[in-house]
């Protein structure tokens, strides 16, 4: 097989990679390991930034988005037994929508395949071979056959757990990371939401989150210990548990029927060089983030809006924007690690920690709910902005 860019993984990077390069003429192949069902099944974040959504929409891929999406002009933080406001529209006059990641694949694939687009789903042993030479090649096995693809660039999209980012000489990556002494419980309730914008909840027996996925289907998130079996979490615990941290006299919680449920551990990482050779990593194949500040999904968008104009340009014969590929994806990331470590921070209770710190994290919370400046940076973040390359 022959194409101009080889792109691992049919994750939310590689997809819109994929699609983002076929509006510019520039033909791609995808591998991915799982099938579709399970990829378009898989349970994510479903948070998206002002700008990726009007990303999502000005490439005619947001058509679902808008119509089943849920506008949201800000958050509410829980603590001191009340709910805080922060009103980004009125700070900084931008909103974020609320639409599953799975969503967004599934329009994503959908989108592909209509415009001619080759996924190979359920493919194995994918080996990436001349990363640095003029001709790389990604070889894997599919449908029982050994296979080979030959591209001029290949696109490193396949998540943390992928081949791409180890296909890089380990002595040449710079790697920063930090696992917390916490995780994530999170479950869908069939239940409709008890808020209309998200609750982000401090409280002594650790972090809570409402969030919601429809009118009549709710999502939230419970902070465990990092080593949690989700068999220790039955139904009745996880609710009374959310009751707990997310009372508000004056306001209940609804509880319904839970249809999913699952653990995600918590950590930030971030590797350098996103670039080796023909080999750009993009997504979470090159940095992580905790859940807090909702960057995932949007990092790894930010990170291919930036890569398909590299590639546009350099199979034009002008290498400037592939030379500067790391530096400007990197100095995006940093912010939003730094902001989801400071959401996360904030909001966590750190198991064995001071009690002065547990004072400093409603102090800094006091702040931004009643500080403009303060709540103005907060929005700022949250909503984002777009990658400039
Ligand atoms: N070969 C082919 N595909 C692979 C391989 C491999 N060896 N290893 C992993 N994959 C696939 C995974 O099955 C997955 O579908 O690569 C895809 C990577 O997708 P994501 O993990 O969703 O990563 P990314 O596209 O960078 O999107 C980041 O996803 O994990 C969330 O919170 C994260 O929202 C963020 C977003
Ligand atoms: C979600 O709806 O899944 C969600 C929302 C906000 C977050 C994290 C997850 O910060």
């Amino acid at each position: 097989m022959r194409t101009q860019v080889g792109i691992v993984g049919a994750g939310p990077a590689g997809l819109m990679l994929s699609h983002l390069l076929h509006l510019e003429g520039i033909d791609s192949i995808i591998i991915e390991n799982r099938s579709r069902d399970y990829i378009e099944g898989r349970i994510r974040a479903g948070l998206i930034e002002q700008w990726a959504r009007d990303l999502l929409i000005e490439t005619g891929v947001g058509e679902r988005m808008q119509r089943e999406g849920l506008s949201h002009d800000g958050i509410h933080f829980c603590f001191d037994g009340a709910l805080h406001q922060i009103n980004f529209r009125e700070l900084v006059g931008k909103g974020v929508t609320i639409y599953g990641q799975q969503e967004v694949i599934k329009d994503l694939i959908e989108k592909r395949l209509a415009d001619g687009g080759q996924i190979l789903f359920e493919v194995d042993d994918v080996s990436l071979h001349d990363v640095t030479s003029a001709k790389p090649k990604i070889r894997f096995r599919h449908g029982g056959r050994n296979e080979e693809i030959d591209c001029d660039f290949i696109g490193g999209c396949d998540g943390f757990h992928g081949i791409c980012r180890p296909s890089v000489p380990p002595g040449l990556l710079t790697v920063r990371d930090r696992d917390y002494p916490y995780a994530w419980l999170g479950v869908t309730a069939d239940v409709p939401p008890s808020t209309d914008e998200l609750i982000y909840a401090h409280h002594p027996g650790g972090f809570a989150l409402h969030s919601l996925r429809s009118p009549l289907v709710s999502r939230l998130y419970l902070q465990v210990a990092p080593d949690e079996e989700i068999s220790a979490w039955p139904d009745d615990r996880i609710w009374a548990a959310l009751q707990r941290r997310l009372a508000v006299p004056g306001w209940g919680l609804k509880e319904g029927p839970i249809l999913d449920k699952g653990i995600t551990p918590m950590r930030s990482f971030v590797s350098a060089p996103m670039r080796h050779g023909r080999l750009f990593l993009a997504g979470d194949a090159a940095h992580i983030v905790p859940p807090t500040g909702a960057k995932g999904l949007n990092l790894a968008l930010g990170d291919v809006a930036v890569l398909a104009c590299a590639l546009e340009e350099l199979l034009r014969g002008d290498p400037r924007l592939a030379d500067a590929y790391t530096g400007t994806c990197l100095e995006r990331v940093w912010r939003r690690t730094h902001f989801s470590w400071w959401m996360t921070t904030m909001l966590h209770a750190t198991p064995g920690a001071d009690p002065l710190d547990a004072q400093l994290q409603l102090a800094q919370l006091r702040y931004v709910s009643t500080s403009r400046a303060a709540a103005t940076s907060l929005a700022e973040n949250y909503t984002g902005y777009p990658p400039r390359s």
